[in-house]
């Protein structure tokens, strides 16, 4: 059975409509068995869109940070992250689904990224210790997140004081193999969310076709 066919037998419980993307009649829903979802996920035609690097170099890394990936699936980032704080920093891969954990786990240990782990978050909490990270990504996943305002809340408390949370998500109006524009979250609902949370916001110049890069300071 593909990703397809377990999503849509998964939804015609939950959910009324799904595109081929996954994406159905509404937000959140879930992902469940990593190892099917890893074939869009980690798909080799997905970087010539998605561009790993650039959003490397949009969260300017340095060797040594302590970085978050909520919302980190089968782990797309963890190789490019852990290549870019290098053997002093650490990253940490978090996700509600426990397969999509145990996958990452077994990512870590196949590519030997000795200074990565995952770990199960909450839907409303994504369990970040206190003033610990230098940068937080989330990558494809804030228009998932129920309470936004909230959850940004809680990833601000985990922040140094010179922490970033970059959000990457696709742009209403822009295409791709993304969500339908009825759930994606324009700018202006992000900055405004993030705001109410506390941050500063600035939008990134980049290069993807699909996305935008915020990238959210503590004030
Ligand atoms: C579209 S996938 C993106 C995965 C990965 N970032 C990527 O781009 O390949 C969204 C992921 O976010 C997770 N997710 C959804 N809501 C979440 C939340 N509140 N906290 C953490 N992870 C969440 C899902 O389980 C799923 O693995």
């Amino acid at each position: 059975m593909n990703v397809k066919m377990v999503f849509y037998s998964y939804s015609l419980v939950l959910f009324t409509s799904c595109n081929p993307a996954g994406h159905c009649g509404q937000m959140p829903h879930r992902f469940i068995s990593a190892e099917q979802w890893a074939e869009r996920f980690d798909a080799p035609e997905r970087d010539a869109w998605q561009k790993p690097d650039d959003i490397v170099e949009a969260m300017e890394m340095e060797p040594g940070m302590f970085v978050a990936d909520v919302g980190a699936g089968t782990g797309y980032m963890l190789e490019h992250l852990s290549a870019a704080v290098g053997p002093q920093g650490q990253v940490l891969a978090i996700d509600i689904e426990p397969d999509m954990i145990a996958y990452m786990q077994k990512r870590i240990e196949r590519s030997d990224l000795s200074n990565c782990a995952a770990q199960l978050g909450r839907a409303d909490d994504p369990g970040l210790a206190t003033g610990r990270f230098d940068r937080v990504l989330i990558l494809n996943t804030w228009h998932h997140i129920s309470d936004r305002t909230e959850f940004a809340r809680k990833i601000r408390s985990g922040l140094s004081i010179d922490g970033r949370l970059i959000i990457v998500d696709f742009a209403p109006g822009a295409g791709g193999e993304g969500p339908p524009d009825r759930h994606r979250l324009s700018l202006e609902t992000v900055r405004q969310e993030l705001e109410s949370a506390g941050f500063s916001v600035t939008v990134r110049e980049e290069s993807l076709p699909y996305h935008y890069i915020v990238q959210a300071t503590v004030q």
